[in-house]
């Protein structure tokens, strides 16, 4: 059926400079570069330097996207950022990524999404529904964080997995019958899991016991086990939604967590790593950032070619997690 869809015109992505290596990590908790490797795939990961704010890697991600899309920042008409380390308590990263790209005399909307590791896929999905709907042509869709900002560098479970980083997409509306585009989005919450993955300490709430602002608290082994099964079963929803097999979807864009994860979603798609995108063992976990980080290396690679299926798929804090199934 003839419909306006979504297409991802152009990616970008944006990491700092400063490395982070296990070995640096082994000097400020007990922990080894063999353990981190083993159990995560994490090698390194990066960490945005004193002044550089959640907005400035969105910013120069967003430049490179527009410049692979070949277009001028001012005719997006929308720009959504999925972040849980914002800059600011208010206003929102994606105003201030506006006003960072040039473009605020254009006056178009811009906000930000917290679904924490979901947070791409969120904001990817609300584009997706804006273009649908016939409301925007031009969407600037970003994952951004600086997450190194909220971990508690005594707590070894969770100061190694974590990294900074920004990717982002053009998203233009075209009319097809589903050849190319965004086919279908699908995303899920559930809120009951909170103790398993949190910042304990936020606006409302006020800081933590110990004072600052709330650092990441996470039982990993547990989200462990309810990432593998939520994004496995949202695979098979979208497979479903779009009438089509495993074998139909060319290229795996997982959330970067732990490589034990994506190598057990390959498994069970059947896919062969050389079609799955793999960042963590130099990005860490980026939160948000990291399906858009990702998706851009494999992109700019050249093994995205026109008319592969791209399943992306995200798990995170809330708990929320979601896919996108998009044909190149
Ligand atoms: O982005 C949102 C989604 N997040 C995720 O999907 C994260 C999912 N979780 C994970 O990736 C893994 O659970 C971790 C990498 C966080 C932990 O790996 P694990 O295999 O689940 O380890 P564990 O938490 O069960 O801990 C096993 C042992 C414990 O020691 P004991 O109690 O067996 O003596 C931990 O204290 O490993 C210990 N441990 C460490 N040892 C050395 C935990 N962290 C470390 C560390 N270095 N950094």
């Amino acid at each position: 059926m003839s419909r306006l869809r979504g297409r991802i015109i152009g990616t970008g992505s944006y990491l700092p400079e400063k490395r982070l290596t296990n070995s640096d990590l082994a000097r400020i908790v007990d922990t080894s570069d063999e353990w981190i490797t083993t159990r995560t795939g994490i090698t390194e990961r990066r960490m945005a330097a004193e002044g550089e704010f959640t907005s400035d890697l969105a910013a120069e991600a967003s430049r490179r996207a527009i410049q692979a899309a070949g277009i001028a920042a001012d005719t997006l008409d929308l720009i959504i950022v999925g972040t849980t380390t914002p800059d600011l308590i208010f206003p929102s990263t994606a105003s201030i990524v506006q006003y960072k790209l040039g473009i605020s005399s254009t006056r178009i909307p811009a906000f930000d999404v917290q679904a924490v590791c979901a947070g791409f896929i969120h904001a990817l999905a609300i584009a997706d529904q804006f273009i649908r709907a016939g409301s925007c042509w031009r969407v600037l869709v970003i994952g951004a964080e600086t997450t190194t900002r909220i971990l508690d560098w005594t707590d070894r479970g969770t100061c190694i997995l974590f990294g900074d980083g920004a990717g982002a997409v053009v998203l233009e509306a075209e009319l097809n019958d589903g050849e190319r585009g965004v086919l279908s989005t699908h995303l899920h919450a559930d809120g009951a899991q909170i103790d398993l993955l949190h910042a304990d300490g936020g606006i409302s709430r006020g800081p933590p016991p110990g004072g600052g602002m709330g650092v990441l608290r996470m039982q990993g082994n547990e989200v462990f086990k309810q990432a593998v099964k939520a994004m496995e079963s949202c695979v098979d929803e979208t497979l479903l939604a779009n009438n089509l097999s495993k074998e139909q979807v060319d290229w795996l864009i997982p959330h970067q967590a732990n490589i034990r994860i994506i190598q057990s979603m390959a498994k069970r798609m059947g896919m062969s790593m050389e079609r799955v995108a793999v960042t963590v063992d130099r990005h860490g976990n980026t939160s948000a950032a990291s399906v858009p980080l990702a998706l851009d290396e494999v992109v700019r690679a050249g093994r995205i070619q026109p008319g592969h299926r791209v399943m992306m798929v995200a798990f995170g804090g809330g708990f929320t997690w979601g896919s996108a199934l998009v044909k190149w």
